[in-house]
C-alpha cells in the first residue's frame, strides 16, 4: 500500500452544488439519527466526481461538517481507500491498475508497461496533455477476470496489452468503450463452456444456464438420452441427477412448451440410443444444410490446425468442430453468413464467431500470419488452449 498524502496544492474552498447537496441529504437521511456518519463514502466519492475526479482538502472538511463527524475520521476514509484520489487525475480517464497476485499472475505486469509508455512514466502522474493519469492498486475483486483495470466506476476484464491499449486509444478519441471482459465471455463464466453441472449441455456460454438450475426445472430438453454427462460416449446412461429433478416443478408454461419425458422413462439404460443418433432425433436441424460449410472427413495430411490460435475457440469447441468436419483455419476463413448462421446453430454459442472475428482471425492464421492470441498460445501464456 502506497503512502497517500494530501496534495501540496489546494483549492481555497469547496461546497457541493445545489443537485448534490439535496442528493447527499438523501442519503443521510437513510440512516438512523446518530448513524449519519455511515453516508460518509457515497458523499465523498459525490464529492470527488464533482471536483474532477479527486478530493481537495476542503472538500473532505466539507463532508465532515455536513455529517457531524471529527475532520481527522473523514480524513482517514479518504485516505485509507484507493478509490478516492488525493491528488489531481487525467480529465479523461485515471487508470487503476490491480497489481494483486493474480493480475500479476496474468499479465498485470505488461499492463503497467502499457501505462507507462501510453501515460507516463511513473504512476499519479499526468499525460502530457493532462487527459491520463494513471496507479497500481490492490486486488479490485474482479479476481477470476485477471487481469483487469478500474477506470472510474467501470472495469475493464482479462485484458492483453492489445486490449488495453486500444481501450486507451478508445477513450482518447471519445469512442464508446464497453466495460467488464474484452475476451468475450459473459461475466465470469468459463470461456470454453461450461465445466460444471454437466448434466445441461455445453452450450450455456452465452445464454443463461441458472434457470434450469434455481427453479427446480429438469433439463430434460437439454439431456440427450443415452450420453454422458459430457456428451461423450454412446450408450452411458442419462445419470442419476437428470433423473431425479421432477418434471413437475417445472415452471407450467416451460413444461407444455418442452414437454419433458418422464424422468424415468428419459434414460432407461438398455433402451439408450448411441449418442450420435439421440442428437439427431433432437436437433432436427441437422437435416438442414442450408449454408452447410464445406466439411472434411478428416484432416489433411500434416495434421489439422490448432483452432485453439482463435481466440475465443477452445479444446471443447476445437472438438466439436473438428468432428463436424472443421480442421483448418482456411475453412473457418472462408465462412459467409450462410456457413456463420450454420456452425452457430450446431455450436448453439449465439453470435460467438462474429463477436471473436473467428473467420478474420482464421484468415491471418491462414495466410501464415500469428495474431497477438495464437502469439500468447504459441508461448503456453493461455491455460485454456492447452490441451
Ligand atoms: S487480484 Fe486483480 S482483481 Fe483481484
Amino acid at each position: 500500500m502506497s503512502v497517500r498524502r494530501l496534495h501540496p496544492e489546494q483549492p481555497a474552498d469547496f461546497a457541493l452544488t445545489p443537485e448534490n447537496l439535496e442528493w447527499a441529504k438523501k442519503q443521510i437521511a437513510r440512516y438512523p439519527e446518530g448513524r449519519q456518519a455511515s453516508a460518509v463514502i457515497p458523499i465523498l466519492w459525490r464529492a470527488q466526481e464533482q471536483h474532477e475526479g479527486w478530493l481537495p482538502e476542503p472538500a473532505i472538511r466539507y463532508v465532515a461538517d455536513l455529517l457531524g463527524m471529527p475532520y481527522i475520521r473523514v480524513l482517514e476514509v479518504a485516505t485509507f481507500y484507493t478509490m478516492f484520489q488525493l491528488a489531481p487525475v487525467g480529465k479523461k480517464a485515471h487508470v487503476q491498475v490491480c497489481g494483486t497476485t493474480p493480475c500479476m499472475l496474468r499479465g498485470a505486469g505488461d499492463l503497467i508497461k502499457v501505462c507507462k509508455n501510453k501515460i507516463a512514466a511513473h504512476a499519479h502522474e499526468m499525460s502530457e496533455d493532462g487527459n491520463f493519469s494513471w496507479e497500481e492498486v490492490e486486488c479490485l475483486g474482479a479476481c477470476s477476470n485477471a487481469p483487469m483495470v478500474q477506470i472510474w466506476k467501470d472495469t475493464y476484464e482479462d485484458l492483453t496489452p492489445e486490449d488495453f491499449e486500444k481501450l486507451l486509444d478508445d477513450i482518447a478519441e471519445g469512442r464508446e468503450v464497453t466495460p467488464g471482459p474484452a475476451n468475450g465471455r459473459r461475466f465470469a463464466a468459463p470461456i470454453e463452456g461450461a465445466t460444471t453441472l454437466g448434466e445441461i449441455e455445453d452450450d450455456t456460454v452465452g445464454s443463461d444456464p441458472l434457470p434450469h438450475v434455481v427453479d427446480g426445472a429438469e433439463p430434460a430438453s437439454k439431456v440427450v438420452a443415452g450420453t454422458s454427462i459430457n456428451g461423450g460416449e454412446a450408450g452411458v446412461p442419462v445419470t442419476g441427477k437428470a433423473k431425479k429433478a421432477p418434471a413437475k416443478k417445472a415452471p407450467a408454461k416451460k413444461a407444455a412448451a418442452e414437454k419433458p419425458a418422464p424422468a424415468k422413462k428419459a434414460a432407461p439404460a438398455k433402451k439408450a440410443a448411441p449418442a450420435k443418433a439421440a442428437a439427431k432425433a433432437e436437433a432436427p436441424a441437422d437435416e438442414d444444410d442450408a449454408g452447410k460449410p464445406t466439411l472434411m472427413d478428416k484432416a489433411r495430411e500434416g495434421g489439422a490446425d490448432d483452432l485453439k490460435k482463435i481466440k475465443g475457440l477452445g479444446p471443447k469447441i476445437e472438438s466439436i468442430l473438428n468432428e463436424l468436419g472443421v480442421y483448418h483455419f482456411d475453412q473457418i476463413a472462408s465462412w459467409g453468413e450462410p456457413e456463420k448462421a450454420w456452425v452457430d446453430a450446431k455450436l448453439k454459442f449465439r453470435g460467438r464467431i462474429d463477436r471473436e472475428g473467428w473467420v478474420e482471425q482464421a484468415k491471418a492464421l491462414a495466410s501464415g500470419e500469428e495474431t497477438a492470441f495464437s502469439k500468447r498460445v504459441e508461448a503456453g501464456d493461455v491455460p485454456t488452449s492447452k490441451g
